[in-house]
């Protein structure tokens, strides 16, 4: 597939990164991924004013105007030979003479591709997926999309030595969002969703939810999920651009909700689906 890298179009198996490039060094760079079904990008000027958020905070000077990453985005949209699309857009410090830790004057590394978009199988929307929770050990700014993902990735690998997908985490007593995902809960026929603010991740799924649940009347609050109250919710989901809205059905080996719907997908997430697709 064609990627871009640094204001050209080349094969994926063609593009070369210095190795003193500084995402690869200290992981130092933000990224974006967008869904695409049938060649469209969806939600595309979220995800573009999410990168500038996570540049802005990491102190990056965007290197592309909206319209110029809309241009590389559509372009990478039609070379590929896949209309549903996972779309990776990637910024980082650049490529420096050095190993230093101070920003370089040298130019960013600008970088985008596309894989074919997996969306969750019929068996996995029938019958949920299982999570494990796990402290939360990341930084305090994971409300920036940054490429410094080792915490999230060995907090996935655990839940995925587990048998699981997904792991959801826990900082003092309350919950943040997933390891790739943001995490609602319901309790009482309400959707309950923690707060935006460094701990979390703002996720584009997690604001169309919350439009989603306004619109159609649905009853929701933003406010502090306690440990607690994930382990007794009546409902689990995770939401993310790739995930869309999957049921959490399992929690730690014990089925999430209770009476005849306990481990399996219950009717609140069933309905955001069905208007979130
Ligand atoms: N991950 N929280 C974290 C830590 C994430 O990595 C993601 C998305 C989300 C959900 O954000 P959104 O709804 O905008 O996709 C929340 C992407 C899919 C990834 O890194 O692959």
């Amino acid at each position: 597939t064609t990627c871009y890298l640094n204001g050209q179009f080349l094969p994926l198996s063609a593009a070369r990164i210095s190795p003193l490039d500084r995402g690869f060094l200290f992981a130092d760079g933000a990224y974006e991924v967008i869904p695409v079904y049938s060649r469209y990008p969806f939600r595309c000027e979220e995800h573009l004013r999410r990168l500038q958020d996570s540049l802005d905070g990491i102190r990056l000077a965007n290197p592309l105007s909206i319209a110029q990453w809309q241009a590389v985005i559509a372009q990478i949209i039609e070379a590929a030979p896949f209309a549903d699309q996972s779309l990776y857009l990637q910024v980082t410090r650049g490529a420096d003479t050095k190993r230093d830790q101070p920003f370089p004057a040298v130019p960013p590394t600008v970088f985008a591709f596309t894989a074919a978009l997996t969306r969750p199988s019929d068996e996995m929307r029938r019958s949920g997926i299982a999570a494990i929770t796990l402290p939360d050990i990341r930084w305090g700014r994971c409300d920036l999309k940054t490429v410094a993902l080792l915490p999230n990735i060995l907090a996935r690998q655990q839940a995925v030595d587990a048998g699981c997908t997904e792991s959801i985490l826990i900082r003092e007593g309350f919950l943040t969002e997933g390891s790739a995902s943001n995490i609602f809960i319901v309790r009482k026929g309400i959707i309950l969703a923690p707060p935006k603010d460094h701990h979390m991740l703002p996720g584009t799924t997690y604001d169309l939810v919350l439009e989603l649940a306004a619109r159609h009347g649905a009853a929701h609050e933003v406010r502090p999920v306690t440990e607690a109250e994930l382990r007794d919710a009546d409902e689990v989901w995770m939401t993310s651009s790739t995930k869309e809205v999957l049921a959490v059905t399992t929690l730690d080996g014990q089925p999430v909700g209770h009476g005849a719907d306990a481990g399996r997908p219950g009717p609140v997430g069933r309905q955001m689906l069905a208007w979130y697709v």
